[in-house]
């Protein structure tokens, strides 16, 4: 069970090699507990080992290895039975993702339906699975990872975007649909974060660090809200972006 102070037991990260879903997992195990950290990743990634040693640092008492590719959805359910085949997951964060070249994305449609399957079916196949488990056990935290990029799809990151805004969808009716059964769900919407994903682009305006994502989403998680901006600034700027006319928008050129 997380308790008020942000403890966990047991903590899941599908995307286990994710910068800011390990930098969650920092944030918990940090506030003691020893939990167990079950880090879900590509045996392939060659980011695993450091993982590993990153969560020990940060305070996990055990850590589990699970072979997990996204891609692989006939897999998934074998996954999750053995992500909670030692007993109760209390937080999962779902962290994994693409970002890709966005002007091939859209005229690629391999790379595209590649994108789509990682950024928006897959998180949803684990999310269902996530929620049927923390159901049976009566309680549980998910944590998602959506972005700003979501909110308003936009012409520069559309294929990326769509995703977003799919899963962020999902995740937040999810929240609803377990809300009577214990399980909390916790949308997480940073604008741009630095991490490999998007090393190599120009900075966006307010850029944020993946500590300052951990935070929020923790925070937000422990406050029990369905959904946070991490940067203070997105939401107001969302919803103006939201009610922004399509052909200004076509204008704005971005
Ligand atoms: N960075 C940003 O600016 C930003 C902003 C808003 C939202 N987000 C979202 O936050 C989440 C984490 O991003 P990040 O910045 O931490 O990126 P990251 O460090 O590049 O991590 C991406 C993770 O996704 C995993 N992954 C990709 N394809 C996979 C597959 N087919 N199967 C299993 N794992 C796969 C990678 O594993 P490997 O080690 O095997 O490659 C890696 O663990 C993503 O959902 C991203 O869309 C990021």
């Amino acid at each position: 069970m997380l308790n008020a102070v942000g403890q966990a037991q047991h903590i899941l990260l599908l995307g286990g090699t994710s910068e800011i879903g390990l930098a969650i997992v920092d944030e918990l195990a940090s506030r003691g507990g020893d939990p167990t950290v079950t880090l879900c990743a590509r045996r392939s990634s060659p980011r695993i080992d450091d993982a590993i040693a990153e969560v020990q640092r940060a305070g996990a008492a055990h850590v589990r290895l699970i072979d997990f590719d996204a891609l692989d959805f006939a897999s998934h359910p074998a996954v999750i039975d053995a992500a909670f085949a030692d007993g109760d997951v209390d937080v999962a964060v779902v962290a994994f993702g693409t970002l890709g070249d966005q002007e091939q994305l859209w005229q690629d449609q391999a790379a595209a339906v590649a994108s789509a399957q990682t950024n928006f079916t897959a998180p949803m196949s684990v999310g269902v699975l996530l929620g049927q488990r923390m159901k049976r056990q009566g309680h549980g935290t998910i944590i998602a990872m959506s972005s700003v990029a979501g909110q308003r799809v936009r012409r520069s990151n559309f294929v990326y975007g769509a995703s977003k805004a799919g899963i962020d969808g999902f995740y937040m009716q999810l929240g609803e649909a377990l809300k009577d059964d214990g399980v909390k769900v916790t949308v997480v919407r940073p604008g741009q974060v630095r991490t490999k994903m998007t090393a190599g682009l120009d900075e966006a305006p307010l850029t944020v660090n993946k500590e300052d994502v951990a935070k929020a989403a923790v925070d937000a998680a422990l406050a029990g809200k369905p959904a946070v901006f991490v940067h203070k600034l997105f939401g107001p700027i969302s919803l103006v972006l939201k009610s922004i006319p399509a052909p200004i928008m076509s204008k704005l050129n971005f």
